[in-house]
């Protein structure tokens, strides 16, 4: 990593920032705050550090009501201190969208639809953080593996922020994807791998090339960027938390992201001590969660032979596997894994009934919420939130072969 010669380390910090130290997420180790930094010294990854009882003396709940409706309204909760590092697309807050005709009789089932944001997926929230602090700690080259919309979530704010981005996908990963990290400015390539092997590539090129490795959980602040999710979903429910919380599981950020906003928030006081049991979704062809805490264990051992249609769940390994199991655990949720077919089929599901185009991803949560139900983990009473993570339109869609030939006599009674 080469520092930006134009940086000034001694310059004033003008945001309210509450950020005291980093802490390894397995030993506890404390590292100094405001430095570049990987994993910890045990491998592992860091976690931010704030002083919460300052955080809470300094916002209440109404100051923050009358902020813009978009991620930075939590700028407190956030490790950005300089303003002018703020790199932003417009990182809008997402809005709950009921499945009402999907929903048991007296529950209710709310999708939280993160295909709104910039490049069209809840990466954005990850991406805009880590780069803003790339910036502010004058790195001026990225690296990273992706599944498809970290990339170009990464393409996006590096572009933006003037660091120059190269970006690692498995050669199937979805086009639209793939063309869009290229078209907004990074350099990208398919790799004849998983995306592991990618981040190999990352791990091995970085000395030579003088990559910072942005890969998910290897810097500490795309997790920062993902907690917002758990501040803005406990903010549009009233301060009260569902019961119940499914999230897609590949990396894992999302989900330890969110139960550490939960965290934070219950020691500012800002809320009660009910917490949602958070499920990790995965699919049966990619599974290493789900067996891990079928099992017991406190990591995760590597899937072999990943595959799934959901590529960001196509994640045979996760560097993070101990603090999502964590997670899951503390909050008494558990691990599940659903079918390819499964997917599909609540994806067609969702966009016939309820008109709402889910990724894959997203209709992953829907078919393991409704493998819950039937099975008992989730009872029909209880409010659910289901996470879709990107807008359903970077993916295929079954064609559509019907015609009309204008020059014809029309029969409208067969349309
Ligand atoms: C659409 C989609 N859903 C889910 C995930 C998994 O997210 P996480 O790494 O936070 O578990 C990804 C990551 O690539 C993704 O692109």
């Amino acid at each position: 990593m080469s520092p930006d010669p134009t940086r000034d380390p001694t310059a004033p910090e003008d945001r309210p920032t509450f950020v005291t130290h980093l802490e390894c997420g397995l030993t506890g180790e404390a590292y100094e705050a405001d430095t570049l930094r990987g994993l910890s010294r045990a491998g592992k990854p860091l976690l931010v550090r704030y002083d919460l009882a300052a955080l809470g003396r300094s916002l209440d709940k109404e100051a923050l009501a009358r902020r813009p409706a978009e991620l930075w309204r939590y700028r407190e909760f956030l490790p950005v201190r300089r303003s002018e590092n703020i790199v932003s697309l417009g990182e809008i807050s997402t809005p709950l969208i009921r499945l009402s005709r999907l929903e048991p009789a007296g529950g209710m089932l709310l999708v939280k639809d993160e295909g709104r944001l910039p490049t069209g997926s809840f990466k954005a929230r990850g991406l805009c953080m880590a780069v803003s602090m790339a910036k502010e700690l004058g790195v001026t080259r990225i690296a990273m593996p992706t599944a498809g919309n970290a990339g170009a979530a990464l393409a996006a704010y590096a572009t933006r922020a003037g660091i120059e981005s190269y970006v690692f996908c498995p050669d199937d990963a979805p086009e639209p994807t793939i063309s869009e990290i290229a078209y907004q400015g990074a350099k990208v390539y398919r790799v004849n791998g998983l995306i592991n092997d990618c981040g190999k590539i990352v791990g091995e090129g970085k000395a030579a090339m003088g990559w910072f490795d942005l890969s998910t959980l290897k810097e500490p602040y795309r997790i920062e960027g993902k907690k917002t999710m758990g501040l803005e979903l406990a903010e549009q429910l009233g301060w009260q938390l569902p019961d119940v919380i499914f999230y897609p599981t590949g990396g894992g950020t999302g989900l330890i992201g969110m139960w550490k906003a939960f965290a934070e928030l219950g020691a500012t006081g800002w809320i009660g001590a009910k917490r949602p049991r958070m499920v990790a979704v995965q699919a049966t062809g990619c599974a290493p969660i789900v067996k891990a805490f079928e099992e017991g264990k406190e990591f995760a051992e590597p899937w072999p032979d990943a595959h799934t249609i959901a590529h960001g769940m196509r994640v045979p390994v996760a560097v993070g596997d101990f603090l999502i199991l964590r997670a899951v655990r503390e909050s008494g949720g558990f691990a599940i894994a659903v079918s390819d077919e499964a997917i599909l089929e609540a994806q067609a599901e969702a966009a016939r009934t309820e008109g709402l185009l889910l990724c894959p991803e997203g209709a992953a949560t829907l078919a393991a919420y409704r493998q819950a139900l039937a099975d008992g983990r989730v009872a029909p009473g209880e409010r659910a939130v289901l996470f879709n993570c990107a807008t359903g339109l970077k993916y295929p869609m079954p064609p559509v072969t019907a015609r009309l030939d204008r020059h014809k006599p029309i029969d409208y009674a067969a349309l």
